[in-house]
């Protein structure tokens, strides 16, 4: 998969212009398990949407296992199985029927077979018969994943297929999906579940509004940076300058330490402004941490833009 140089720009009613994407370049080899992530509105489904042929760039190209998605739309998209942010179904058929006709729509012949073992594996089973609009929206989205399936694509894209599923489901689609990862199939991921891409994907890029701030292997990106996090809980406000860099969920608070004499300075201030601390931890740097890190403009220099995978 290859995105050369890949703008795309939005023209609103007013002639105001959004520019979602501003000359994005990568590859993905086959077989990669690449993550794409960024803060809302950094182009990523702006991106996807152009691979999957629905939406034109501005300038620029992209081409899937060879074939270019506009000279050559039919071939790349046979290539493809996009399952899409947004919720988009049919909702007076049912699972199955929904299911088979996707196959239709790529040409594929007699696949129930495949088509039942989808429904296994995203526990689909005992919903077969279901109508769309009967299904919770954890299962709707079970259902795109296993359309976007039907076709067995070598090219799998994922546009935030875990936003409002379960955590038992979460689990068995990685498993399904590192799976078929495993066998061969490419895969693109976006997800704003960093530990999620920490985990699955090999090389991760990051868009940051509409452009790459960082391309490199996970190990590479989560080595570059510092190395302990100091966490704890407080009610007391920080001293600015700490707040400023500091990572706060509620009463939760996070702050990055290179190195051991900067646990020690960074507890000495603490105590210092009097901030009362409780359940102190120090552990390790996560993708989370790096990605906030680059999205703030810190620590480019430890992130390699590295092109070949
Ligand atoms: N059809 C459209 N018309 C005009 N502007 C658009 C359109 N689609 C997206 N945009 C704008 O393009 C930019 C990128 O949007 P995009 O949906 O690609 O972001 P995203 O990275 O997928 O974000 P999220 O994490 O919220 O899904 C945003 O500023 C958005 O408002
Ligand atoms: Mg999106």
């Amino acid at each position: 998969m290859r995105f050369d140089a890949v703008a795309k720009t939005y023209r609103r009613g007013g002639g105001s212009e959004v520019r979602a994407l501003t000359g994005v370049s990568f590859d993905i080899q086959p077989g990669e398990f690449f993550g794409l992530l960024g803060p809302n509105g950094a182009g990523k489904t702006t991106l996807i949407s152009i691979l999957a042929g629905l939406s034109r760039a501005s300038s620029g190209r992209v081409s899937v296992l060879g074939h270019d998605v506009v000279d050559d739309y039919a071939a790349a998209r046979k290539c493809l199985g996009i399952v899409p942010q947004e919720l988009v179904f049919d909702p007076f058929f049912s699972v199955r029927e929904t299911l088979k006709i996707q196959s239709g729509y790529f040409g594929v012949r007699n696949n129930e077979a495949w088509i039942d073992e989808l429904l296994h594996e995203l526990g689909l089973a005992d919903k077969a018969n279901a109508n769309m609009r009967q299904l919770s929206g954890g299962m709707k989205r079970r259902v795109l994943v296993a359309q976007a399936l039907v076709h067995r694509p070598p090219v799998i894209v994922l546009d935030e297929p875990t936003a409002g599923v379960d955590v038992e489901l979460r689990q068995t689609l990685w498993a399904f999906i590192a799976r078929l990862n495993k066998q061969g199939h490419t895969v693109l991921l976006t997800t704003h579940y960093l530990e999620e891409a920490e985990a699955l994907c090999g090389r991760i890029a990051m868009l940051k509004q509409g452009e790459v701030v960082a391309l490199a292997r996970t190990a590479n990106l989560l080595a570059g940076t510092p190395h302990q996090m100091l966490r704890f809980k407080t009610d007391d406000a920080l001293p600015p300058e700490l707040a400023s860099q500091a990572r706060v969920t509620g009463r939760i608070v996070q702050l990055a330490a290179h190195g051991a004499g900067e646990v020690e300075r960074l507890l000495a201030r603490l105590r210092e402004a009097r901030v009362r601390v409780e359940d102190l931890e120090i552990g390790r740097a996560d993708l989370e941490d790096v990605f906030l890190d680059i999205m703030r403009g810190g620590a480019p220099a430890s992130v390699p833009l590295e092109a070949a995978a």
